[in-house]
């Protein structure tokens, strides 16, 4: 069997991990997993179904009853639940609101992880998340470890979603990106933290171009 490679591209929300982990992708033709949407997922059907993420047994039901896929459509990666397209639904503003709260269960988060790495069993995989280069893939041969100031970040999640909700201001975006953030790092299980061997990135001053061109480098020093 050919040797699996893992790319790991991990860090704070809107830092432009999918739009890095996608492009990385494309360019290098390996398989592109967005674990973010697996946990957007999780926390569509848990508002559907009045889920309580206090409630164990029922969590732990609706974790056995709940199915996530890819599927490429019109060019674009999809995420499907339980076979119905729900892109566009998990990344509304209602879902961001709870979605770092349901990330904390560790029941969710031992679902989610077993998925992923059996999913990451294929040639060249890029994950995009929170702890795929620290918990789900500590071995993955090159991490990337993402930032950006919150006015960039906040910028780009108010463009994504203007044309879902133009009453959104861009002081409630901010916040839900910084409540995200502070969530996301503190949680006891898995919480967001920059692995050692992480590669860190700043890309508040660079184009997507820029930063194609020096991450692209960089895997070619360090896997071709
Ligand atoms: O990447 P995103 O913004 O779509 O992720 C949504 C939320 O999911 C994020 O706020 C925290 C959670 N998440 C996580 O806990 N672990 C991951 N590997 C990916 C996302």
């Amino acid at each position: 069997m050919e040797t699996q490679i893992i790319i790991a591209v991990d860090g704070f929300a809107s830092c432009g991990k999918s739009t890095l982990a996608k492009a990385l992708a494309k360019s290098l033709d390996y398989i592109y997993i967005d674990t973010g949407a697996m946990y957007r997922a999780v926390t569509l059907y848990f508002l559907e179904n009045k889920v309580n993420i206090k409630d164990e047994p029922s969590v732990m039901q609706a974790l056995d009853d709940i199915n996530i896929r890819f599927q490429i459509l019109d060019k674009k990666n999809t995420t499907f639940l339980n076979g119905k397209n729900i892109e566009e639904e998990i990344r509304k503003m209602y879902v961001s609101e709870w979605v770092s709260e349901v990330a904390t269960v560790s029941a969710v988060r031992r679902a989610m992880v077993k998925q992923q790495r059996e999913m990451g069993q294929q040639k060249g995989v890029i994950l995009d998340g929170r702890d795929i280069g620290t918990v789900v893939f500590p071995d993955a041969k090159l991490k990337f470890f993402m930032t950006a100031s919150l006015e960039v970040r906040t910028q780009r999640r108010l463009t994504e979603l203007q044309n879902q909700d133009r009453s959104l201001t861009p002081e409630a975006v901010a916040k839900n990106l910084q409540h995200r953030d502070h969530i996301d790092s503190t949680r006891d299980d898995s919480p967001l933290r920059q692995a050692k061997d992480a590669v860190v990135i700043d890309n508040s001053n660079i184009t997507q171009e820029e930063q194609l061109a020096m991450c692209l480098a960089l895997v070619n020093m360090r896997i071709a």
